[in-house]
């Protein structure tokens, strides 16, 4: 199944015409520790590129679970890689696909997630979901497009950040990404008042 197809279908939800490179996936995955057991959630894992990452990193060790609203992505991905937990869900649920699982915290959130496509305040309330399931020392990283570093809904989005954790450290440019990218690190975040 192709991804290109599947933005032919419906290019608001996949929102980009190729999948990440391997390059971009190395650092959106980065944040993955490559000791202990952490609980790892990834956000739109479409076709796999992060997954692929994550899978390497953690090498057995773990919790993986991957949430995907295109249920013809969701099942590819669950017969590639059977030891992902895939949910075919919307991320905007996640508080409750994770409560459903016993889970309490994550370790790290990884997301691939269209935010432009996303109003303001389904936005808002997916990152305070994000926000909510990260333990104290918990990491969330994401990405943008180097070309729409600057449009209003990249704007928001790194507000919106701001706004949820104490730091958010900006990558270098990943060149090697069609197109070029740079990711967003986000660690401590901030409770709600
Ligand atoms: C830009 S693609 C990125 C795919 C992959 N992570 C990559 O980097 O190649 C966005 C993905 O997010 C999924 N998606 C969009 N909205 C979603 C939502 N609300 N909940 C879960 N997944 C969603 C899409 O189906 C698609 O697989």
């Amino acid at each position: 199944m192709s991804f290109l197809l599947e933005f032919v279908r419906d290019p608001m939800t996949v929102a980009a015409v190729a999948p990440s490179s391997p390059a971009l996936a190395e650092v959106v995955t980065s944040t993955v520790p490559r000791t202990g057991s952490p609980v790892v959630v990834e956000l739109g894992p479409g076709t796999g590129p992060f997954t692929a990452a994550i899978q390497e990193r953690l090498a057995g060790r773990g919790r993986h679970l991957a949430v995907e609203l295109n249920p013809r992505f969701a099942e590819q991905l669950a017969t590639r890689y059977p030891a992902v937990d895939v949910v075919t869900a919307n991320a905007a649920g996640l508080g409750a696909v994770l409560a459903g699982r016993g889970i309490q915290h994550t370790d790290v959130v990884v997301s691939g997630l269209p935010w432009a496509a996303f109003g303001e305040e389904q936005q808002g309330d997916m990152l305070s979901g994000v926000a909510d399931v990260l333990g104290p020392h918990g990491v969330f990283t994401t990405f943008a497009y180097v070309h729409a570093r600057w449009s209003p809904p990249a704007r928001r989005l790194l507000r919106s950040l701001r706004s949820r954790f104490d730091e958010v450290v900006i990558s270098r440019t990943v060149w090697a990404n069609v197109p070029p990218a740079l990711v967003y690190v986000c660690r401590r975040p901030i409770p709600p008042h």
